[in-house]
């Protein structure tokens, strides 16, 4: 049992701290938000990305809403997407490993999950998985548009891999994609520019195999950082825009205006002088990846550090307006890494505790 199961009913200031708090309502109006742009206004799927959303609960939420499925980054996400009920499940990185890909296998006879595949040694290690299991694998290959990560070359190089894959009996290919996470610092033209181009990357390579013969069902790619720009281009099929649906500093950053459904509830613990405050949550609370978080509502802060469990914060001026106990809600720097520190999450309405939420699949196990 939680520590705040017992808060249901009670006001945020009331939570045992450091909690992660969901408003739902806010959530809710990003999804709204994301149905609407993506769904209904360019009649593309949406498959949102969970790697930063964790709880399956929030999957069913979007699906309701509107989503086709969910996208994963790790085989255990998708373990527990399936084991809570979600179809429509792709992950959208390859997964290595006789053992792993033998689970991998397995998992399609309870649902067709999608894995990606950027390589003709992955293909046929998965491939070979599949058929000692007696399954088949649906994968999409993945294309590197230009973050240089994971993904083959567009163009020729995937429609021989793709011919390829349509020739192994382990293996369904159900299309393409690529993710564009290279362009998320550059702004207006600029990012729209290279949004194009890699869009286009994929979306010519995809017009390549249906030359070939090949059928592509799935065009996918985008995140939240993204998607406004790419889900116009002509020829993707489906959005992984996940993280949107909470925001944060990064992803306002990165030109996202929605609102903030995720904060961390901490609480004043010592007030050593007029101008410091020391708050129970650090860095095992509050991520620093892509930036600090902020405290919310608060005199104006000079500086804030984060240790192990404290939160430091220095106050431009004296102020004694914050007392030992009193509550400090933070919006994230970067919810994704935020979220994986916490086992629960606190749904709120109205201000008020409404459930407790599990997060499954959040440490680096994949
Ligand atoms: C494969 C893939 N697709 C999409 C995204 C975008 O995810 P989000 O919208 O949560 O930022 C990412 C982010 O890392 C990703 O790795």
């Amino acid at each position: 049992m939680s520590a705040n199961d017992a808060a249901i009913g009670l006001p945020l200031a009331e939570l045992e701290t450091p909690a992660l708090c969901l408003d739902l309502d806010a959530y809710r109006r990003n999804v709204a938000r994301m149905v609407r742009y993506i769904v209904t206004d360019h009649h593309l799927n949406w498959r949102p990305h969970m790697k930063g959303q964790k709880a399956v609960e929030l999957a069913r939420e979007a699906i309701a809403a509107g989503a086709i499925g969910v996208t994963c980054a790790t085989l255990y996400e998708a373990e527990a997407m399936v084991s809570g009920g979600i179809g429509g499940v792709l992950i959208a990185n390859q997964i290595a490993g006789a053992r792993k890909l033998a689970r991998l296998a397995r998992l399609q006879r309870t649902s067709a999950v999608m894995a990606a595949t950027d390589s003709l040694e992955h293909a046929q290690a998965l491939n070979e998985a599949a058929l000692a299991e007696g399954t088949a694998v649906p994968v999409l290959i993945e294309l590197n548009v230009g973050m240089h990560r994971s993904g083959i070359a567009p163009g020729e190089p995937t429609v021989a891999l793709a011919k390829a894959i349509v020739a192994m009996k382990g293996l369904r290919l159900a299309g393409l994609m690529g993710w564009e996470g290279h362009v998320l610092a550059f702004e207006d033209e600029a990012k729209r520019e290279k949004i194009t181009t890699a869009m286009q990357a994929l979306t010519a390579s995809a017009a390549q195999c249906r030359a070939a013969g090949i059928v592509i069902e799935i065009v996918s790619a985008s995140g939240s950082g993204t998607f406004r720009m790419s889900a116009p281009l002509e020829g993707i099929t489906e959005v992984q825009a996940g993280g949107g649906v909470f925001s944060d500093l990064s992803y306002r950053k990165w030109g996202l205006d929605h609102e903030f459904a995720l904060t961390i509830l901490t609480r004043v613990v010592s007030r050593p002088s007029a101008t410091r405050v020391i708050v129970d949550g650090g860095f095992k609370t509050m991520s620093v990846q892509h930036g600090l978080p902020q405290p919310l509502g608060i005199p104006p802060v000079r500086n804030l550090a984060l240790s192990a469990e404290h939160g430091n914060i220095e106050l431009e001026l004296p102020d004694d307006s914050l007392q030992v106990g009193d509550p400090v809600s933070f919006v994230p720097g970067y919810t994704d890494s935020t979220l994986c520190l916490h086992d629960e999450m606190c749904v709120l309405r109205e201000g008020k505790l409404e459930a407790v939420w599990t997060i499954p699949g959040r440490t680096g196990r994949r």
